[in-house]
């Protein structure tokens, strides 16, 4: 796979994907958005690929948030189009099946932050920063910042956030419990492969499993959140790993798990 603003490599089951526009601190223009909606579906229909982890080229920023020059150029003719394209490709990641990692290595500010939300686990440097930015520039967040930010935090502290423009640190996002963990920047891929590799190592097919539910946790009242889970747990006793995990377990032993 070629591409212009983004990197892709794929290494033992784990699929590395780079916002690769330094010049521009990551930010996301179009063509990165067509290129990562790609990426991403090649990524879904990929067997071989078990965990993905996302990044951005540089150790100042993940993404710096929508491209300020494109944003420039939308009437209100093309505003709603423009937000439902950066939130399919967010819904792509997020509905992906397999978890994404978001390695926050700088920079996470509007687009950025918010992909990083669309993200199922955020693992950021001590130099990453967080913000949605957007009030500053006189508009809203339009990829999923109002929407998943409210839900992954405390509402109060993430109306401060979207209402005020506040940039905060890596401590104060893992305080509020925007990311999972904090590392040095030298830490930070090292930790987020260590992490994808211990997911790796589960059945793939309870943890496709497992990501349907949380997703739908956001979405869905608590019994009909319930009705779900049951549902793919009853899925799950289907497969050939829910038979090797507990008789592996009954035999003192490492299941071996076949992702089938
Ligand atoms: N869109 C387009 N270009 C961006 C960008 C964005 N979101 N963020 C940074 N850039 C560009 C800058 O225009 C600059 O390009 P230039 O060298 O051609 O002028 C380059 O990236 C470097 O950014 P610069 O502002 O010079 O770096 P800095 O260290 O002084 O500041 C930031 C870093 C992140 C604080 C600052 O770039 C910023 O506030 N960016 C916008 C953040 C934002 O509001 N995002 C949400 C948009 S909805």
């Amino acid at each position: 796979m070629d591409y212009k603003n983004i990197l892709f490599e794929e290494k033992k089951g784990i699929a590395f994907v780079t916002i690769n526009r330094p010049d521009k601190l990551n930010a996301l223009n179009n063509n990165t958005l067509d290129e990562l909606n790609e990426c991403f579906l090649l990524i879904r229909d990929n067997e071989n690929i078990k965990v993905v982890i996302i990044t951005g080229t540089g150790e100042k920023a993940f993404i710096a948030g929508a491209d300020i020059s494109e944003l420039n150029n939308i009437t209100f003719e093309t505003a709603e189009s423009f937000a439902s394209k950066g939130q399919s490709v967010f819904n792509l990641i997020s509905n992906l099946g397999k978890p994404v990692i978001a390695a926050v290595n700088g920079y996470a500010l509007g687009g950025g932050c918010e992909l990083a939300l669309a993200c199922h686990l955020r693992i950021a440097s001590d130099k990453a920063k967080f913000a949605q930015p957007e009030i500053n520039i006189g508009t809203i967040p339009g990829y999923g910042g109002t929407q998943r930010l409210t839900r992954l935090i405390n509402t109060g502290r993430a109306a401060e956030m979207i209402l005020t423009g506040e940039m905060i640190n890596a401590a104060e996002a893992l305080k509020i419990g925007l990311v999972n963990k904090v590392f040095s920047a030298e830490e930070l891929m090292i930790k987020s492969i260590e992490l994808a590799e211990v997911i790796s190592s589960k059945s793939s097919i309870a943890i496709g499993l497992a990501l349907r539910a949380i997703t739908g946790s956001g979405e869905l009242s608590l019994q009909y959140g319930l009705n779900l889970e049951a549902e793919l747990f009853a899925l799950s006793s289907i497969s050939g790993d829910f038979k090797e995990g507990t008789t592996a377990f009954l035999e003192k032993r490492k299941p071996i798990f076949k992702n089938k």
